[in-house]
């Protein structure tokens, strides 16, 4: 049999549905509106019966209606569909954060704890799953039918997604942007875990280390951290708790630590300079790549909140108190 909806898989599936069968159900309606009346008129008014037009000037009442009623009906239309796509872009605090890299032809999944995965996806059912994604060639698009999800991964800007998967299962993940000769087959599978088998499947990943502690390593290969050292001495801000903080340049706007200013402060250093600091640092453009840049924003961020939870290994002491900060 034909199909005629994909799976509802995730907490959005539905909604999306109610929106799509009632936008259906108004244009099919209106439709069957217009064919009725165009056949009564047909009937009703014919040549035999009345072989002289009357001519209607115009009405108020009549031109008013045909306003209003499908102004509002196209309000709904609207309010209805802005607020998903409000929900569905507002990911919720605690999401399990995943990196996405795409590239002609293939999807690259990074997990936090360091799993990889080429065109898969594993995710735990019933929780909140956020993806950061960003393409290293032209324009992708992320696209899961059955979690009625879909975002363009563009080159040099991160875009975010998050869905919360309610079923086990495979599903398809798409390209839905065309990108090239292999676009159709820029395919891959979302399979959606319980938490047991996910944890299994998790812990089947072997001695990586996590995305943190790679993006540590590659912070001291490429020099890092000669100046933003763990103290108020380097020649560069100190890193430590600035994720997702407010961040005071040197021409006195404040801008947010998030992961578009750091991947911008690492590719184009001299766009904006924290106050207190010299332009001195040189760009990594051609010299980090995506996933190199998405393992230095974890990184990043863990020192954020290193103080509260799970550190990386190895990092570096905290200073304890804001006023006196140790020399490492
Ligand atoms: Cu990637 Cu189409």
């Amino acid at each position: 049999m034909f199909p005629l909806w994909p799976t509802a898989a995730s907490t959005t599936s539905h909604r999306v549905d109610a929106l799509y069968i009632f936008l259906i159900s108004v244009t099919g309606l209106v439709t069957l509106l217009i064919c009725a009346l165009i056949l009564i008129f047909i009937i009703k008014y014919r040549h035999s019966k009345h072989p002289v037009a009357d001519q209607i000037t115009g009405s108020v009442p009549l031109e008013l209606t045909w306003t209003v009623v499908p102004f509002g009906v196209f309000v709904i239309f609207f309010i209805w569909g802005a607020s998903i796509y409000v929900a569905e872009a507002t990911p919720p605090r605690d999401s399990l954060e995943i990196y996405v890299v795409a590239k002609q032809w293939m999807w690259k999944i990074q997990h936090e704890n360091g799993q990889r995965e080429l065109n898969a996806l594993h995710v735990p059912m019933d929780r909140d799953v956020r993806l950061t994604m960003i393409s290293q060639d032209v324009i992708h698009s992320f696209w899961v039918p059955e979690f009625r999800i879909k975002a363009d991964v563009l080159p040099g800007r991160y875009t975010t997604i998050w869905f919360r998967a309610n079923k086990p299962g495979t599903y398809h993940l798409f390209c839905a942007e065309y990108c090239g000769t292999l676009h159709s087959g820029m395919i891959g599978k979302i399979v959606v875990l319980d938490p047991k088998n996910y944890e299994a499947w998790l812990s089947g990943g072997g001695e990586m280390g996590t995305f943190a502690a790679t993006g540590q390593k590659l912070f001291q290969e490429l020099g890092c951290t000669d100046c933003h050292r763990f103290d108020t001495q380097g020649r560069g801000p100190n890193l430590v708790g600035v994720y997702g903080k407010p961040v005071l340049l040197t021409d006195s706007s404040t801008v947010i630590a998030d992961d578009a200013y750091i991947r911008e402060s690492i590719l184009n250093p001299g766009a904006q300079i924290v106050a207190g600091f010299k332009p001195i640092m040189p760009s990594f453009q051609g010299i980090a790549t995506e996933d190199e840049l998405l393992a230095l924003i974890a990184y990043v961020k863990s020192l954020a909140v290193s103080q509260q939870s799970e550190p990386v290994s190895n990092r570096p002491p905290v200073p304890e108190s804001a006023g006196a900060p140790q020399v490492q």
